[in-house]
């Protein structure tokens, strides 16, 4: 069937969350990264943990206590300002280099972004980084207080676009959220941002690994979930590719 829609997750998938790294090293020089990786762990795991105990906080709240979480237990003491500081880089994320050209390429189709993403941080982000210009819209699962991968969240496609999940292509980078879009029933394309042989390659290197590695092992690499996802990808740029095939 036709693809209508190419609707995009935007933390990892879009947006580089690594880039906050350049803000938390700059404020605890030697723990940039620990930082980045434990508060991206921690955000995700609040994320589900809350939606499991019904106990709906929006993503921006969840950002900000996996932030203090994470200074907390690595002892670091900090002033209100350079917290706020990192907070911010989070409203600034560098797209990834291949994102912009990818979604030119798409634009005879609907653009959207489903993102686990409080409404003001989204729009914030997508406004910083110009993206407004070219999607449709920008759909937050803050309507339905619970997080991706719950297929409610993924039901927020249909109701905001008019589009069935049968002529959608939902595109992330994140494992899990690939398989919670393809378990609810949308066509899927999984970017592959760390390849199974980098992956490899990162772990022979050393014995002793490094936060980033065990980051990309634990969230970057397929889960084993059941689910089968219809299209790996390398690049955003294999998209027109992808969504040419459903013509066929
Ligand atoms: C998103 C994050 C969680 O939904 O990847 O954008």
């Amino acid at each position: 069937m036709t693809i209508q829609a190419v609707v995009f997750d935007a933390y990892g998938t879009l947006y580089d969350t690594q880039s906050v790294a350049d803000v938390t090293e700059e404020a605890f020089p030697g723990y940039g990264e620990i930082i980045t990786q434990v508060w991206r762990i921690k955000q995700l795991e609040y994320s589900w943990l809350r939606s499991l105990m019904r106990r709906y906080e929006n993503f921006a709240t969840i950002t900000r206590d996996s932030l203090a979480y994470t200074l907390r237990i690595l002892g670091l003491q900090y002033e209100d300002d350079t917290f706020a500081r990192i907070i911010d880089r989070y409203l600034h994320l560098d797209l990834y280099p291949d994102a912009l050209a990818a979604l030119d390429a798409l634009k005879d189709r609907k653009l959207a972004i489903l993102s686990n993403g409080s409404p003001d941080m989204l729009n914030a982000l997508v406004k910083n980084s110009g993206l407004d210009r070219v999607l449709e819209a920008t759909i937050s699962v803050d309507a339905k207080k619970i997080f991706k991968p719950s297929p409610e969240a993924y039901l927020l496609i249909e109701e905001e676009l008019g589009i069935a999940p049968a002529s959608v292509l939902f595109v992330s980078s994140n494992p899990w959220d690939a398989c919670g879009a393809k378990a609810f029933g949308l066509n899927v394309a999984w970017i592959e941002r760390v390849t199974p042989e980098a992956m490899a390659l990162l772990c022979v290197k050393s014995d002793l690994l490094p936060p980033l590695t065990l980051f990309k092992a634990l969230r970057t690499q397929m889960d084993a979930l059941g689910v089968e996802i219809d299209h790996r990808i390398r690049s955003l740029s294999e998209l027109p590719k992808v969504v040419a095939f459903h013509e066929s």
